[in-house]
């Protein structure tokens, strides 16, 4: 069934509802339409790559002709961009770029003097399949403080993302559970319980062939259009 039928489909069943249970049951039946939550969209902030490494695949941990994977703890992230419907959202392109594991963009404008890593990628693309997943690897970024303008500011580890689905696009971030900094970021502490929740990934089992020490999260990115 494709994305229109759906929503023809829907329209009826809702159409139906009203007819049968009169405007009283306007308000139950459309929440219960509402579905999921909207991911929150957040700032891009100020170290998208200017310069694009030279490769942007879905393994950020290892570069071509490198000996030495980049530093840090490994992250397997995987997820699915969703409707708020809870359909998934096809060929959506996935951006996402981070900080180092020491905090570093490998960013001109980034003046935390912490060290760059030679051998981490930083940046990424993937489209999402036909169930809306997609999957990285990656590294799990250091927080780091954001600089002179805010001396006493420290961002929490995170991942920014740009998300362009069929009908939404979406700039914002995720955030990893259980981090010291989240609550007093300067980002994160504005968004409302549910955004917070909407923006935090999910720790899931390791397992398979991942490494004895990486983590293994879920975030699923929710688009208010798909
Ligand atoms: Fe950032």
């Amino acid at each position: 069934m494709n994305h229109r039928m759906r929503f023809l489909m829907r329209r009826r069943i809702l159409q139906t509802a009203l007819t049968a249970g009169g405007l009283a049951a306007a308000g139950p039946v459309q929440r219960a339409f509402a579905g999921l939550p909207e991911t929150p969209m957040q700032t891009m902030g100020p170290f998208y790559p200017i310069t694009r490494p030279l490769e942007d695949d879905a393994d950020l941990t290892l570069l071509k002709g490198h000996a030495e994977r980049a530093q840090g703890k490994v992250v397997h992230l995987m997820g699915r961009v969703l409707d708020t419907n809870g359909d998934p959202v096809r060929n959506a392109k996935i951006e996402l770029w981070q900080a180092n594991a020491h905090g570093r963009y490998a960013h001109p404008a980034d003046v935390n003097p912490a060290p760059l890593d030679p051998n981490f990628q930083g940046f990424g693309i993937q489209t999402t399949d036909a169930e809306g997943q997609y999957r990285f690897k990656t590294i799990k970024p250091a927080a780091y403080a954001i600089g002179p303008m805010n001396p006493d500011a420290v961002r929490p580890p995170h991942i920014h993302f740009d998300v362009y689905g069929a009908n939404t696009r979406l700039v914002t971030q995720m955030y990893f559970p259980g981090e010291p900094e989240n609550d007093g970021d300067i980002i994160f502490k504005y968004l409302n319980a549910t955004e917070q929740a909407a923006a935090t990934a999910t720790v899931l089992p390791g397992g398979g062939d991942a490494e004895p020490d990486s983590i293994t999260l879920r975030w699923d990115i929710v688009l208010l259009a798909g």
